[in-house]
C-alpha cells in the first residue's frame, strides 16, 4: 500500500514533523562543527516507515494491525540516523540532544558500551515530540547515532539477516560478532589518531 494512502490524516503531520526533527538535527550538527572545528557526521537519514514493515512489526509485537494503535505503541514510524566520523562525536551528539531540551527524551540504549549479543553497536535515542492528531498529542520518534564502522556492520549484518537459508549460521554468527569486534577496535584507533592530529 501506499504510504499516504495507510497514514491517510496522520501523513502530513508525519512528514512535517520529520522535517522539524531533521532540521533541529541539522542545527546540532552544525553547532557542534563550529565547537570543534570538523563536522561530526558523514551523514544524515530520516525515514518514515514504510506500511509494510510497520504492519509487521504491530503483529511481531502481538498489537492491533492499524495506525492508530501505532501512532500510540510503535516510537519508530519516523527514525533518524546519524552516522558519524568518530566514536567521541557519537557522544557529543547524545549530548548535545538531551541538554539543547526542545524535545524529551524518554528513553536512551547505549549498544556501544553494552553492545547486543550479536556485536550490533549503536546508541538509540527515543525523542518524544508535540503532534497534532495522536490522542495524548504526542509521537516518539528514534534516533540512531553510530560511527560509519558501525554503520557498515549493520548493513552488512541486516543484508545478510534476510539470507537465513544457510548452513554453518552458529559459524557465520560468531564471525560476524568477530568483525564487530575487530570494528570497534579500528574505531578506537582512529579516535586515538584524531585526539593526537587535534593537539598538534
Ligand atoms: P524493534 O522492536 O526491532 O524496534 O527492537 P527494540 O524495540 O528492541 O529496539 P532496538 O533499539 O533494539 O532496535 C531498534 C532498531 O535498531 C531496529 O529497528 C534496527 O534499525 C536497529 N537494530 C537493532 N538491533 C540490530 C541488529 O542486531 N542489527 C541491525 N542491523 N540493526 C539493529
Ligand atoms: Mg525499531
Amino acid at each position: 500500500m501506499e504510504e499516504r494512502e495507510y497514514y491517510g490524516k496522520y501523513y502530513e503531520p508525519l512528514q512535517e514533523l520529520k522535517g522539524e526533527v531533521l532540521q533541529w538535527l541539522d542545527d546540532i550538527v552544525a553547532a557542534i562543527a563550529g565547537e570543534q572545528g570538523e563536522v561530526p557526521v558523514e551523514h544524515i537519514r530520516s525515514r518514515i516507515k514504510s506500511p509494510e514493515g510497520l504492519q509487521e512489526k504491530l503483529k511481531r509485537k502481538g498489537l492491533q494491525e492499524n495506525v492508530e494503535e501505532a501512532m500510540c505503541q510503535i516510537s519508530d514510524i519516523i527514525g533518524f540516523r546519524l552516522v558519524t566520523h568518530f566514536v567521541g562525536d557519537v557522544y557529543r551528539i547524545v549530548q548535545y540532544i538531551k541538554e539543547d531540551g526542545r524535545y524529551t527524551v524518554i528513553k536512551e540504549k547505549d549498544y556501544i558500551s553494552s553492545p547486543k549479543q550479536n556485536g550490533y553497536r549503536s546508541y538509540h535515542v527515543i525523542l518524544e515530540c508535540p503532534f497534532c492528531g495522536t490522542e495524548n498529542e504526542r509521537l516518539r520518534v528514534e534516533i540512531q547515532i553510530r560511527t560509519i564502522a558501525m554503520d557498515c556492520w549493520a548493513s552488512l549484518e541486516h543484508e545478510m539477516r534476510y539470507k537465513k537459508h544457510i548452513e554453518n549460521a552458529a559459524l557465520i554468527e560468531k564471525e560476524l560478532k568477530r568483525c564487530a569486534g575487530e570494528m570497534a577496535s579500528t574505531d578506537l584507533s582512529m579516535q586515538t589518531l584524531r585526539d593526537m592530529i587535534r593537539k598538534e
